[in-house]
């Protein structure tokens, strides 16, 4: 909330995401965990079980009367899409194994139909003047990110592991997408539920 007295707007750092079931986080975290062991200390900080999601739209500094709007772009566009059914993937890094800033758990199955639906989320957000990503849509769950002044050589290393990680090909259903907002502490971000809609419509 903004001091009504100095003039700002209140805002609200927010994202869109689809969240994941227990057991997969449950999976993720076992494979993080695998990730972490061999990783040197504070090189990466890694992901909580309450944190991992699969991003669709990172919306940034919200101003809270546009919440509404985006809610019901959210809604109208969650209507129209068929719960995915998905698998867990191979473990990646961004930019690339080699050079390992972001580690990841990748998607497969239905990953045409979170395609078709982030596309239909960005036409529904461009009414709202939300501007379209620059980089293409690359579904993914975001395990750790390197920190700052991260040696390369330790990030490197856990760059070798990720073909030895490979998460059980679990199947999962995902039924529904929320706007999150994300208040950063010290200890790793708190995402709060600001909306949720389901996926295919309450039906
Ligand atoms: P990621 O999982 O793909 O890394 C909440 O912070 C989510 O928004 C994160 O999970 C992250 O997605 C994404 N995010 C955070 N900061 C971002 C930024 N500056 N640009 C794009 N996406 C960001």
């Amino acid at each position: 909330m903004a001091d009504p007295s100095s003039g700002l707007r209140a805002s609200v750092r927010a994202f869109i995401a689809l969240p994941l079931p227990d057991e997969v986080r449950d999976v993720l975290i076992e494979v993080r965990n695998r990730l972490e062991a061999e990783s040197e200390r504070n090189a990466v900080r890694w992901v909580g079980p309450d944190n991992l999601h699969l991003t669709l739209k990172f919306l940034g500094a919200t101003p809270e009367e546009r919440l509404p709007a985006i809610a019901a772009t959210l809604e109208t566009a969650a209507s129209s899409v068929r719960p995915p059914s998905l698998r867990l993937g191979p473990l990646g890094a961004f930019p690339s194994p080699n050079r390992p800033r972001v580690f990841w758990a990748g998607l497969e199955g239905d990953v045409q139909a979170i395609g078709s639906f982030y596309a239909e989320l960005e036409q529904g957000l461009a009414k709202l003047d939300i501007p379209p990503d620059a980089r293409p849509f690359s579904p993914h769950i975001t395990l750790g990110r390197a920190r700052e002044g991260a040696p390369p050589p330790a990030l490197q290393r856990l760059g070798v592991l990720l073909p030895e990680l490979q998460p059980p090909a679990l199947v999962f259903n995902v039924r529904e997408v929320v706007l999150f907002g994300s208040i950063l502490r010290p200890g790793g971000p708190l995402y709060t539920r600001l909306a949720v809609s389901a996926l295919g419509g309450d039906h």
